[in-house]
């Protein structure tokens, strides 16, 4: 019994009949480590389902070391794939190119596949963009930036913030090199980043005088997980985005709105990155709002 109404589940999540009728099925799918709780299959499917195309999206589980066994595979059985945490650099030297955006975040987070031809794109930013045009109508340009972490969340911030013409950008993190690290891919192009560690004094001061925080560490995704910045930091009015999505309500999002900030979680960001990565594989540009309804059917 048990085992039957798990089998409907898969049927209706992954659609095997689309496979059994139609003999030329596409297969897409999401590469990371851990992937219990990616919402992107819903989110995916819910397309496909949507544009009755005979396509399906499934998550593929691979630890660092078995990227190199799967790329073969990618390159023979599937149109597209999206690329999570810990593997957004690594697949680069597996890609035969990548679209300027990805060089200069060196960072992907999707792939297509044109007749065996691999291609990186990263989408990241441009659901970052998206999601603080919807929640707050705001535009980067002129504005302080402060980004809290400095992993490849922190690159998309990071990138967008230069592409959109903030004025200063201050990037914060527990660990220094790393951000010195990050900061030094884009000093390159020429781009001015005032990195600062988090237990600095001067972190407080660089949080309060910015307009915008954007807010990419892990710390969130655990009930127990410290705050990534003390209590009393933010202040009133500023624009606070939290790019965890699940929990669609983060302790630093409930920080931010007790101070009195416009505070935004991570679920459009995933929803427009979505968008972005479905338009580049099919050319269709999908409705948010489909893509939305799946994701929080996953998450609640
Ligand atoms: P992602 O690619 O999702 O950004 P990541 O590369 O592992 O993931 O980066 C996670 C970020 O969360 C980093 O900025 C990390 O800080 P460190 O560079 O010091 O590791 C930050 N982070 C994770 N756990 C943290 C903690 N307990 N306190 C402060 N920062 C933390």
């Amino acid at each position: 019994m048990k085992k039957k109404k798990r089998k409907g589940k898969l049927l209706r999540s992954y659609r095997k009949e689309d496979f059994s009728r139609h003999g030329n099925s596409s297969l897409y799918g999401i590469v990371g480590f851990p992937l219990k709780h990616t919402a992107s299959p819903a989110m995916h499917n819910s397309l496909f389902r949507f544009f009755r195309m005979p396509a399906v999206y499934i998550p593929i589980e691979l630890a660092p070391h078995e990227l190199k066994l799967f790329f073969p595979l990618i390159r023979i059985l599937f149109h597209g794939v999206n690329v999570t945490v810990p593997h957004k650099k690594a697949v680069i030297p597996f890609l035969d190119d990548v679209d300027a955006h990805s060089r200069a975040m060196d960072s992907v987070n999707t792939i297509r596949n044109s007749g065996g031809v691999l291609k990186g794109f990263n989408t990241d930013f441009i659901g970052l963009r998206m999601a603080l045009r919807d929640a707050f109508q705001l535009k980067i340009k002129g504005k302080d930036v402060c980004i809290l972490g400095a992993g490849g969340a922190a690159a998309s911030a990071v990138y967008l913030s230069l592409c959109d013409g903030a004025r200063n950008i201050f990037l914060i993190n527990r660990t220094f090199e790393k951000a010195l690290h990050l900061a030094a891919g884009f000093a390159m192009k020429g781009a001015g980043i005032t990195v600062v560690r988090r237990d600095a004094p001067e972190a407080e001061e660089c949080v309060r005088r910015s307009e915008i925080v954007l807010q990419t560490t892990s710390l969130g995704l655990r009930i127990k997980d410290p705050l990534p910045v003390e209590k009393g930091w933010l202040r009133s009015g500023q624009f606070v985005f939290d790019m965890i999505y699940n929990p669609p309500v983060t302790r630093f999002m409930k920080l931010a709105k007790k101070a009195d900030c416009r505070v935004a979680g991570g679920i459009d960001m995933l929803v427009y990155q979505g968008a972005e990565s479905f338009r580049i594989w099919t050319g269709k540009k999908p409705d948010p709002a489909i893509m939305k309804k799946a994701v929080l059917k996953v998450i609640y």
